[in-house]
């Protein structure tokens, strides 16, 4: 066992916990933070997706240790203008039907619309999520809408 400071959401949370133990479990049993979700377990499906600084991580398949020290982001710490933006458009566009896997995909399309440049097409290969309901098209609709106003500026 092993002390870890965590930072998520901008708030500390210390846990002590086993080195290698997934940072989901940690996040979902040690700290409550069930935001994230549990899906496949094994780095395919992306409903566990958060933030670790800069980078997106399947946090089902990231050792808690890999964490420690980082900024860890959820969906409900995701709140800059980009995420407003395509937290109202997941609204305007009746995103969600279970919304199990969504926090997930909003993460997946923030990293996204972050890396494409106004006039290119977002990458889609890009988001591996998976969505059992089949919310894709209106996911891409939602995307695509927010694309458009930072092409525009709006
Ligand atoms: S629960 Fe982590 S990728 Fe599916
Ligand atoms: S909205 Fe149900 S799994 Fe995606």
């Amino acid at each position: 066992m092993a002390l870890y400071e965590l930072t998520i959401d901008s708030k500390v949370h210390t846990v002590d916990t086993e080195p290698n133990k997934p940072l989901l479990w940690v996040l979902r049993e040690d700290l409550n933070q069930t935001q994230a979700r549990f899906g496949c377990g094994a780095g395919l499906c992306g409903a566990c997706t958060v933030y670790v600084d800069n980078n997106l991580v399947r946090a089902c398949a990231s050792a808690v240790a890999t964490a420690a020290g980082k900024k860890i982001t959820t969906i409900h710490g995701l709140n800059d203008e980009l995420a407003q933006k395509l937290k109202a458009a997941w609204l305007k566009y009746d995103v969600p039907q279970c919304g199990y896997c969504q926090p997930g995909f909003v993460l997946g399309a923030h990293k996204l619309l972050k890396k494409t440049l106004p006039g290119q097409t977002p990458n889609w290969n890009e988001v591996t999520n998976l969505c059992r309901c089949g919310t894709y098209d209106r996911i891409r609709q939602a995307v695509l809408d927010v694309h458009s106003q930072t092409a525009t500026g709006s």
